[in-house]
């Protein structure tokens, strides 16, 4: 790609101070006379323009072939990156009725965005982030949902970044994005088919491969079609801590968003057990948001609870964003709060060694409302001495004590009755 950096940047003149400027997120082009730019979340109309629309097609051809990609009269739209690593997404003419049309999302850098200056932007609250970081290491499954450009890759970024440093993760995506700092990380990206229409591989087909390669957990950069069973798959099968994004407004619309994009493919699962599968691989939602003073906030950590008898996905929120008020300006006040239910995990927190205080899921002054009611006593002298050594083998694998492995075992199974005995109740008392 480095021989392309010059060209690109000579083809992409008109606007490339824009690029440069570290204030700027994106760069939207409306055709060769039209161009905005975002700062801070508001977009502003520049006067900038390229000479005319061959000199702007010309930047976008030029762009296609650093990546490999093509966009011509077959092929009206492009995904693709510049070599700094941003994102751009091309439509040309005639689909684009004024002409060549490009969104280009500046890369920001890695280092840019942390869990600390997300807090100070008010994004999210410590505890969330704490609640985040510690689902991360119990390998919790994790949605990363909400609307275009309201932060979903970024706190992707963020949670891949968390893994613990013993763990292979396989990153699939459409045009490479992520980059997530963690030791063992191997990426990759989708390829268009060539003229005849071969030689394409789509992120199904990369999720499949992704699977026979020995993935601790995999992540899918953006789910929008039928890799969404894939995934479901991948997360129900053992690779703990799989993560993806999705875009959908509610952590409940991302569920059912998941659900209609797995029946895209060739599945012939009855909808009722897809239902279960989709909630039994979610174990959380967590909620993007782009607010209308144009800050970025996450509105909602939830817990994915199951389906009710009526299919419907049950879902607590953990954590959310509470508006208290509103600037003469326009800027949204308000904080992230917990919501007061305790997470039916809990009390995985304690056992696999990372406690995490009860009251940060308190509302002020308020008691949460309690998980299933647990009982941690575990009686080893039940099992067969085959099945202790079984569960020696899994507690080691997992790096924890025979005793502490079986007291998250328990108490899985006691969650599991209990979210099955609360469906049972919820179904009769509708009926
Ligand atoms: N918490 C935040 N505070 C300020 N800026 C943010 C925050 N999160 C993300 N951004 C910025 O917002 C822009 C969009 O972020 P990001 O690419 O993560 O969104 P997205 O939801 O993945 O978008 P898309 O739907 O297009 O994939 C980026 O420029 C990013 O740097
Ligand atoms: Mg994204």
């Amino acid at each position: 790609m480095g021989v392309f950096t010059n060209s690109i940047a000579t083809f992409l003149a008109p606007i490339k101070h824009y690029l440069d400027d570290e204030s700027v997120s994106e760069v939207l082009i409306n055709g060769p006379k039209e161009i905005w730019v975002e700062r801070k979340g508001k977009l502003v109309q520049v006067p900038e323009g390229f000479h005319d629309e061959g000199a702007l097609q010309a930047a976008v051809r030029n762009i296609a072939q650093s990546v490999g990609r093509r966009i011509d009269a077959e092929n009206l739209v492009l995904d693709a990156r510049l070599p700094d690593g941003s994102r751009i997404h091309a439509v040309l003419p005639p689909s684009a009725r004024k002409g060549t049309t490009m969104a280009i999302r500046k890369f920001a850098k890695a280092a840019d965005l942390t869990f600390d200056i997300m807090i100070k932007y008010g994004t999210l609250s410590p505890a969330g982030a704490e609640f985040l970081a510690m689902c991360v290491a119990l390998g919790k499954n994790m949605i990363v949902s909400g609307g275009t450009g309201s932060g979903k890759t970024t706190v992707l970024n963020l949670l891949g970044g968390l893994l613990p440093a013993h763990e292979r993760l396989m990153v699939v995506e459409d045009a490479s994005e992520l980059q997530i700092k963690a030791p063992h990380v191997v990426c990759f990206e989708t390829k268009p088919a060539n003229v005849e229409g071969k030689g394409g591989l789509t992120i199904r087909d990369l999720v499949r491969s992704a699977m026979r390669l020995r993935p601790d957990r995999i992540i899918v950069g953006e789910v929008r079609g039928p890799e969404a069973l894939d995934l479901i798959t991948v997360m129900n099968t053992g690779h703990g801590g799989s993560m993806g994004t999705t875009h959908a407004n509610t952590p409940m619309d991302a569920l059912v968003r998941l659900e209609t994009l797995a029946m895209m493919g060739d599945t012939t699962i009855p909808i009722a057990a897809l239902r279960r599968q989709i909630a039994g691989a979610v174990h959380l939602v967590v909620q993007a948001k782009r607010l209308h003073d144009g800050s970025r906030k996450i509105s909602h950590i939830s817990e994915v609870l199951g389906v009710d008898e009526h299919g419907t996905y049950k879902v607590q929120d953990i954590f959310k964003f509470v508006q208290t008020g509103i600037e003469p300006d326009g800027k949204i006040l308000g904080a992230m709060q917990p919501c007061g239910n305790l997470p039916t995990f809990f009390e995985e927190f304690a056992v696999n060694g990372h406690p995490f205080p009860k009251e940060k899921f308190y509302k002020e002054g308020a008691v949460p409302s309690q998980a299933p009611a647990t009982n941690t006593t575990t009686n080893l002298s039940q099992y067969s001495p085959a099945q202790i050594q079984a569960l020696q083998a899994a507690a080691t694998k997992a790096g924890m004590t025979l005793e502490q492995y079986h007291k998250a075992l328990v108490l899985q199974r006691q969650r599991q009755a209990a979210q099955k005995a609360a469906s049972k109740k919820s179904g009769g008392e509708a009926a």
